[in-house]
């Protein structure tokens, strides 16, 4: 028998998240749990007690057991370092979209080795923290060459690649023309790597018409849609993500009545990136608010070198129970089960038969710790596809 179709039961569990909606309670918590994995999937989940026999035990000594986080927004594909940057800004200036700029001419002098060591190492940095699933944009190349090698690096660590050549117009060229390259010759170079596209829909960026452009392009081109909305300001992009029945529109920041109108009547996820408010100085987005109009919430950390570089998606949990009111139930959620409707995607995000065997042990008792104790590494061993990673 190979190793990979042995089964394993994970024993020692103080209590098991399962985010299974046939159990109790938003997260589906079972207590004194054990775990049986077989192959890549989860095969069992219940009592310790009701365990059956597996060809392996693995025992936890006591320690909670959460779904693997599901980080659905992140740009990881570039070089260079911004902390100037951030270090102005904590100084009191404000973000600025223009910032990226900078990143797209370190990124286009990298080679593709060098980037594929800086994804290979927040990679690595987000599984020691919990993260078994990863969204990874590009956006920092915006030539034909730079968004097609730049998702050629991303799709070695991932399935979850977006194209983003719609990031910002780079210098030297005018918006149409610019449109017209994302729309035409670059999207027939990076859709080979990609599965979604993307847009940063914003004053300063591309606006809504542009957006539209670009998104049924991709559309044409086999790539499922998603954007960047209402980060800095009020707009018309979370709308025409819910127009068009995108499965994700993420920052959200600022919102009007109409856009939570929107997202309620949509199957559009928020995506709430707390980690980029914290790292610009820019308000929180209202997830209560959100949550009350009964609007589907991910959390993400969007890292990357300008707005946001963390990698760590209990910070954000953390965050979001801190700053953005919600509970640690409703945060756990969000960035596991959330994250992975914010992927469409119905493998990850939940523990149950059937379901991946991707998950974080944290050493702790309860899941309340990752908030309760933040800035603490509490993930012990995160397992990715039956395995510890
Ligand atoms: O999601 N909003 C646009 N893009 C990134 C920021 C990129 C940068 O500042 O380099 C974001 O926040
Ligand atoms: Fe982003």
């Amino acid at each position: 028998m190979s190793t990979t179709s042995m089964s394993t039961v994970v024993t020692g569990i103080t209590e098991l998240v399962t985010n299974d909606p046939a159990r109790d309670g938003l997260l589906g918590v079972v207590a004194g749990a054990a775990l049986v994995v077989a192959g890549d999937r989860v095969a069992w989940v219940g009592p310790e007690a009701e365990a059956p026999a597996a060809d392996l035990r693995v025992d936890l000594g006591g320690r909670a057991v959460v779904p693997g986080f599901v980080d659905s927004h992140s740009h990881m594909v570039f070089a260079g370092d911004r902390g100037e940057e951030f270090a102005a800004r904590m100084a009191g200036e404000p973000y600025a979209a223009g910032g990226i700029r900078s990143t797209v001419a370190a990124t286009r002098a990298a080679s593709d080795e060098v980037l594929t060591a800086q994804v290979a190492r927040l990679v690595a940095e987000m599984r020691r923290q919990g993260t078994t699933t990863v969204e990874i944009k590009s956006g920092y190349g915006l030539s034909v060459r730079d968004e097609a090698r730049s998702l050629a690096v991303a799709r070695q660590f991932t399935e979850e690649t977006t194209f983003l050549g719609a990031h910002v117009v780079p210098t030297g060229v005018t918006p149409e023309a610019y449109v017209a390259e994302v729309t035409g010759p670059m999207l027939a170079a990076a859709a080979p790597w990609a599965k979604w596209i993307d847009v940063f829909c914003e004053t300063g960026a591309f606006d809504v018409d542009q957006a539209r452009e670009v998104l049924a392009a991709g559309a044409a081109a086999g790539l499922r849609g998603r954007l960047h909305a209402n980060q800095l300001s009020e707009g018309g992009g979370v709308q025409l993500a819910c127009e068009l029945g995108l499965v994700a529109v993420d920052h959200c920041t600022y919102l009007s009545e109409a856009d939570v109108a929107a997202l309620a009547g949509s199957g559009t996820v928020a995506t709430l990136l707390p980690g980029v408010e914290f790292s610009t100085r820019q308000p929180y987005p209202d997830a209560r608010r959100l949550l009350a109009a009964g609007v589907r919430v991910a959390l993400a950390t969007d890292c990357n070198p300008g707005s946001c570089f963390t990698s760590s998606m209990p910070f954000c949990v953390a965050l979001a129970v801190r700053e953005m009111g919600m509970t640690p139930e409703e945060a756990l959620y969000a960035a596991t089960a959330g994250g992975a409707a914010a992927l469409d995607r119905d493998d990850v995000g939940w523990l149950g038969v059937g379901s991946q065997a991707d998950f974080a042990v944290l050493d702790a008792p309860s899941h309340l710790h990752l908030a309760y104790r933040p800035g603490v590494p509490l993930v012990s061993q995160t397992w990715v596809g039956g395995r510890p990673a």
